[in-house]
């Protein structure tokens, strides 16, 4: 169990609010996508409940328990970075186990450990003098000091060089003492948890064979998998991603998600994730939060955020290619209103509106944002139930699966229109575009929220 409630949570650097009063409920096991555009307050957003970064005002709570002050390593949270960080001078195995390590291991083995490095390090030292003595009585004094000093700069450099063989001193010193000391031997305990998590996480992620890498020797969509083990090893309570898969090309990205909605599933750990990219968000998420200059806008289901966006930032923000927008006047008309605009004319049918229409006449003589899908746009065939409009092709965009056209209607007013597979429609020619008054959504153009 994994609940997250933010709670008026306002964060502000200086002068800038990166956050304002959000309130935001996180259901156990729930994968919630954060999208917006690029410095929305997201990544503030996930920092704040890490505990990487102080809230200005208001209440984090993790499962009920109020977190705000809690440092990070008291939260049990596991958060996934844009850029992987993955530790340079390590394999894979203990990059995943290096978390796991930390937490598990208490301060005292810690001591133990340091202990067994400066004895390890005086038994190499002295094995140095001793040799160089040894070959200073058979070669004479110079060879002596040359042996000397030369043996003890090369231990140094090779520390330095390669940190892994101090690491590798160190662990395998504590295997040395386990025959005579508990902590040691908890120590290996710990060791054989860490080593079946990460062989767990390693078999789930399809990489047991990368486990002696160093990261260098990895491709970028390999490394990402190791950073999502490394989280995966920590079983936390929460996951946090922060745009994990930004780094990958474009076919990777496409298999990473899918692998990360199937991980998620099966590993039932509550996961906030946040992206920029909208199709990231639609396919990832069970509820998407819709951010916008530090505050969320929406908050629902994928098919909700793009079949009743509430604000006209998210009814732009959320769909490829973007919804067309229409400013007009609601006039009274002979059948019904009208919508009129620069040289456009269209009819609102009462019948067909519903209850649209009754919230729309309180907007008689105001202006008002017709918005309508370029994909909800039909063109040459008559449909019923729409309003239409002639207008005439100025662009086309073949892109495979879909044809993007481009409409100029009324006086120089632009509508995108999407048709599925090839059209053979051409730049100059004109159509009558059918708009279904079902798929119509309109927005109040001063405060930007949704009408009807
Ligand atoms: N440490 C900081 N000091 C000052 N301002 C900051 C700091 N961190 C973030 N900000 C500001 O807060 C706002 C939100 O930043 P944040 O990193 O949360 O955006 P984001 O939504 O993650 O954007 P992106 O998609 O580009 O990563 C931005 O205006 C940013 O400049
Ligand atoms: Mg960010």
């Amino acid at each position: 169990m994994a609940e997250v409630k933010f709670e008026n949570v306002t964060k502000a650097f200086g002068e800038t609010v990166a956050v304002r009063d959000l309130n935001l409920e996180i259901h156990d096991k729930e994968f919630l996508v954060l999208v917006g555009p690029s410095g929305c307050g997201k990544t503030t957003t996930l920092r704040m409940l890490a505990g990487l970064e102080d809230t200005t005002q208001g209440r984090i709570y993790i499962d009920g328990k109020d977190v705000t002050y809690l440092p990070p390593k008291d939260r049990d949270i596991a958060m996934v970075f844009q850029s992987y960080a993955l530790y340079p001078h390590m394999n894979v195995y203990n990059n995943m186990a290096f978390g796991l390590r930390n937490r598990l291991v208490s301060t005292s083995m810690k001591q133990l450990r340091a202990g067994v490095t400066l004895i390890m390090w005086f038994i190499v030292i002295a094995l140095i003098t001793a040799i160089s003595q040894i070959s200073g009585y058979i070669f004479g004094q110079a060879f002596y000091s040359m042996m000397m000093f030369g043996g003890i700069g090369a231990f140094f450099l090779a520390l330095g060089l390669y940190p892994d063989f101090r690491m590798a001193l160190t662990w395998k010193g504590m295997i040395f003492l386990s025959k005579y000391s508990q902590l040691a031997h908890e120590y290996i305990e710990i060791e054989k948890t860490i080593e079946d998590r990460v062989n767990w996480a390693a078999e789930i992620l399809e990489i047991p064979e990368l486990l002696n890498r160093k990261p260098r020797q990895l491709s970028g969509g390999q490394r990402q998998r190791v950073a999502l083990g490394r989280a995966m090893v920590r079983q936390p309570k929460v996951f946090l991603m922060d745009e994990p898969l930004s780094n990958l090309d474009a076919k990777l990205r496409n298999s990473m998600r899918a692998e990360l909605a199937t991980l998620q599933s099966k590993l039932e750990i509550t996961t906030v994730y946040v992206t920029h990219d909208q199709v990231e968000a639609m396919t990832l998420g069970h509820r998407i939060a819709v951010m916008n200059k530090g505050v969320i806008e929406q908050i629902g289901t994928p098919d909700e955020v793009y079949s009743k966006p509430e604000t006209l930032f998210v009814a732009g923000f959320i769909g490829t290619p973007t919804m067309n927008f229409i400013k007009g006047k609601v006039e009274a008309g002979t059948k019904g209103l009208e919508l009129v605009s620069l040289g456009i004319n269209l009819h609102l049918s009462k019948e067909e509106l519903g209850e649209k229409f009754t919230r729309l006449q309180h907007y008689e003589g105001k202006e008002v944002i017709l918005g309508i899908r370029p994909e909800n746009i039909k063109i040459d065939t008559q449909i019923k139930f729409a309003a239409s409009l002639p207008g005439t092709v100025t662009f086309v965009e073949p892109i495979g699966s879909v044809t993007n056209l481009f409409f100029e209607i009324g006086i120089g007013q632009k509508i995108t229109v999407s048709v599925e597979g090839y059209h053979k429609i051409a730049r100059g020619d004109s159509s009558t575009l059918f708009f279904p008054y079902e798929m119509m959504h309109f927005f109040d153009p001063t405060s930007g929220k949704r009408i009807a």
